[in-house]
């Protein structure tokens, strides 16, 4: 089974799939939307190929969905992890790749979809927050929802620590969620 990662940031998650030992599948292509992303150098070090593009240079979502779609033919992908991608998934790429793409949300979905998940759990004064896997829809972080892990918000927390705890649950739960779904353990 060949995978592909789509990311758009640092790539805190992208390495953590890399680094799992007993992935069902292999990571045959990173796509990126932002040149200079630090995710870019990441894959370069594990040696996996990467497309990187400026949507901008297109004139439409169906214009460059059309053109990752067509390298991931070249690579013969059949499964999509998002991992901090920060753009909706167009008709284009939901049509070819029905059920088949994953993404990670750093909340208890349905609550705090979109942007800065963490610092809107965390300014609303919320006990608890957490993170999400689910299937990827045309929507915002609304896909049915695989699997859940939460995190509690300490009474003397900052921004920076809760990030850095929800951040080492996703890289625990992101690579085990993607086995789990690889080898038919979710419906
Ligand atoms: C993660 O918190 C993920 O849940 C969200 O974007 C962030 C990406 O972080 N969708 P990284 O680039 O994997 O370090």
């Amino acid at each position: 089974i060949k995978a592909a990662v789509f990311a758009s940031g640092a790539g805190s998650n992208f390495e953590a799939i890399m680094e799992a030992n007993d992935l069902k599948c292999k990571i045959s292509l990173l796509v990126c939307d932002k040149p200079g992303a630090l995710v870019i150098d990441k894959a370069a070090r594990y040696g996996i190929p990467t497309l990187v593009f400026n949507p901008k240079e297109y004139g439409s979502k169906s214009e460059y969905e059309e053109m990752i779609h067509r390298h991931l033919q070249h690579y013969g992908i059949s499964w999509i992890f998002l991992a901090g991608y920060m753009r909706l998934i167009g008709d284009t790429l939901l049509n070819e790749y029905e059920s088949k793409i994953l993404n990670i949300h750093p909340s208890l979905l349905p609550f705090f979809p979109g942007k800065d998940a963490i610092g809107q759990a965390y300014d609303a004064g919320a006990r608890e927050t957490g993170v999400s896997i689910h299937y990827v829809d045309a929507g915002m972080d609304t896909g049915p929802v695989i699997a859940q892990e939460s995190v509690m918000i300490e009474e003397n927390d900052t921004k920076e620590k809760l990030k850095e705890r929800i951040q080492k649950v996703e890289h625990q739960l992101y690579p085990t969620v993607i086995n789990q779904v690889l080898s038919n353990k979710v419906r």
